[in-house]
């Protein structure tokens, strides 16, 4: 019997006709609307394989509804939304996606950056409400990005092409990282530095470390202080990383110039959340990976790495 399989969202057709040929497919059909937790605990019970997204919260609770769980493929390279340790304890296999959404990401979180320091939402928004009623010389100046400082909290792979692109510009490069990363310092011509050092120096700060207990709230009320005023706050890893409501008072108070954001603590960020009420923050709604092509290799590799772990085969990234 084809072992069962749980998506939680309409995924591209393609990628369920993949799975259809090895497995049983059931899947939340309701698009864009992450699945009930009542109907993924039902779903749970029966399923061999889960495939989720990182909306749906895969907690011990959940975990411990399965009767036969074998693994749980992650669409996305961040896995904070899963359970590791209860996943580890019960024998089931957790894999996610790196290494495909990296260049779309790096891609996204340097737009982010350049919108954020030349003021385009804003920009835009001024040109469309009708404000624009000549040019002037001080209108809407914004922060240089060439030559500029720019601080990598974490070099993973998204972090070192972060740094490719910084290159390209001819930045100054700092990265903060748990561990060195020699061959990058060449490469990129980089230096490492001190977290603290790095929010001194750096005229954009840029937030590529996963989440995880040691990296909650990394970005609080201290850190902020310790950034330029003419600082850049980008984030495009995720939320909790950064305290918002320290980073709200910052960029009311002018202790940093602007923060572009990617990423909250609370996804969908709530419409009333003081931080959108300010002009010098650039907000996304979670979209560093979402390119077409990078997408579709997100859901074939999470395909993948669901097949092999049921066919008692490797994954292609397993996190345990
Ligand atoms: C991830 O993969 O963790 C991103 O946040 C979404 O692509």
């Amino acid at each position: 019997m084809k072992p069962a399989v749980y998506i939680t969202r309409k995924i591209p057709a393609e990628i369920v006709l993949k799975l259809e040929e090895h497995c049983q497919v059931r899947m939340w059909y309701q698009e864009d609307v992450p699945v009930p937790r009542d109907v993924l605990e039902q779903e749970i019970r029966h399923a061999d394989g889960l495939f989720c997204l990182l909306t749906e919260t895969i907690d011990r609770k959940l975990l411990d509804k399965s009767e036969r769980l074998k693994v749980v493929s992650n669409m996305a390279v961040g896995y904070n939304n899963i359970d590791i340790e209860a996943a580890k304890e019960k024998g089931i296999t957790v894999t996610n996606t790196p290494g495909v959404l990296t260049e779309t990401t790096a891609d996204l979180t340097f737009a982010l950056l350049m919108a954020t320091a030349r003021r385009l939402i804003e920009s835009s928004d001024y040109l469309r409400n009708g404000d624009w009623k000549t040019w002037s010389p001080m209108q809407l100046t914004g922060q240089d990005i060439y030559r500029a400082t720019i601080g990598i909290v974490g070099m993973g792979r998204i972090g070192a092409s972060l740094a490719k692109r910084a290159r390209g510009f001819d930045m100054n490069i700092l990265y903060y990282n748990r561990s060195r990363k020699y061959e990058l310092e060449e490469e990129f011509n980089m230096k490492y530095t001190d977290l603290d050092s790095l929010l001194r120096e750096s005229d954009y700060v840029c937030i590529m470390t996963p989440y995880t207990p040691e990296t909650k709230n990394l970005i609080g009320a201290r850190e902020l202080s310790l950034m330029k005023k003419t600082g850049i706050l980008i984030n495009t890893a995720r939320g909790g990383i950064v305290n918002e409501l320290e980073l709200f008072r910052a960029l009311k108070e002018g202790e940093i110039w602007a923060a572009g954001l990617d990423v909250f603590e609370q996804e969908p960020i709530s419409l009333d959340h003081p931080l959108l009420t300010l002009q010098n923050v650039v907000t996304l709604p979670h979209i560093g990976s979402a390119s077409i092509r990078t997408r579709m290799k997100m859901a074939d590799l999470a395909a993948d790495n669901l097949l092999l772990a049921l066919q008692n085969q490797t994954p292609k990234y397993v996190v345990v």
